[in-house]
């Protein structure tokens, strides 16, 4: 089994994903509120790419939920925090989302046979859920507006960590990712609150999501992309 990175949204033609099990990574925040949705008892979440996409599910009954630049949405739910899709409330609800990299990187995985989410609040349901399967793995990284950036690739090399027995390392940057993560790893929450997005959401007041998506295994579930909807199977 060999598994390979692809650091943002912006290079993902150079990746054929038509056989390959792809983990969607956007730590800050979307895949992390996936991730504490569903492990809290949401019963779907339906990622779409645009507002308009999501408005039209809402007028059918769902729960709109996202972001543009950080920020909620007026009009939406709920916005794209892990304390909002934990809310009691949503228990059983079906949610529609979007956000500004993260249901984008989901749009562009849904040609390969097998897309899950991942984040290190779910880290190794990922890291053992993959060891258990046997295609090819492509981590993608949503990254920020087509750039790189360091929470998901953080979290790509802790995933590269726990399969450094079972998987090939099919390039340098999965290389890189693995030997960042080492470095990091003691304190991930020092490092992933010095990222560019956590500058940007700190401006809004929301230090506790950063503190929040920094922490491993809060859940065990492993959301999963079927008919272009995420369910966790219990
Ligand atoms: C995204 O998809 O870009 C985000 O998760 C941004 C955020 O809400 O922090």
């Amino acid at each position: 089994m060999k598994i390979d990175i692809c650091y943002t949204p912006e290079l993902i033609h150079q990746f054929d994903v038509s056989d390959k099990c792809v983990v969607v990574i956007d730590v800050l925040r979307a895949t992390s509120c996936m991730v504490a949705g569903l492990g809290s008892g949401v019963k779907s979440i339906k990622p779409v790419a645009t507002v308009e996409e999501c408005e039209a599910l809402g007028q059918q009954g769902y729960i709109m939920a996202g972001e543009r630049g950080g920020k909620k949405l007026e009009q939406f739910d709920i916005g794209n925090s892990p304390f909002d899709y934990m809310q009691t409330s949503l228990k059983g609800k079906d949610i529609a989302a979007t956000t500004t990299n993260g249901t984008r990187a989901i749009d562009l995985s849904k040609e390969a046979p097998e897309v899950i989410i991942g984040a290190f609040l779910n880290l190794s349901a990922v890291v053992d859920y993959l060891k258990s399967q046997e295609r090819d793995i492509l981590l993608f990284c949503a990254g920020w507006k087509g750039k790189y950036n360091l929470e998901d690739s953080l979290f790509a090399g802790a995933v590269c960590d726990g399969l450094k027995k079972t998987a090939d390392f099919d390039s340098d940057g999965v290389t890189a990712a693995f030997y960042l993560y080492e470095s990091m790893q003691k304190d991930l929450f020092y490092y992933i609150s010095r990222s560019n997005h956590a500058a940007r959401l700190s401006k809004f007041g929301i230090m506790k999501d950063i503190e929040y998506c920094s922490r491993t295994d809060e859940f065990s579930v492993l959301p999963r992309l079927k008919n272009e909807v995420l369910t966790v199977s219990s």
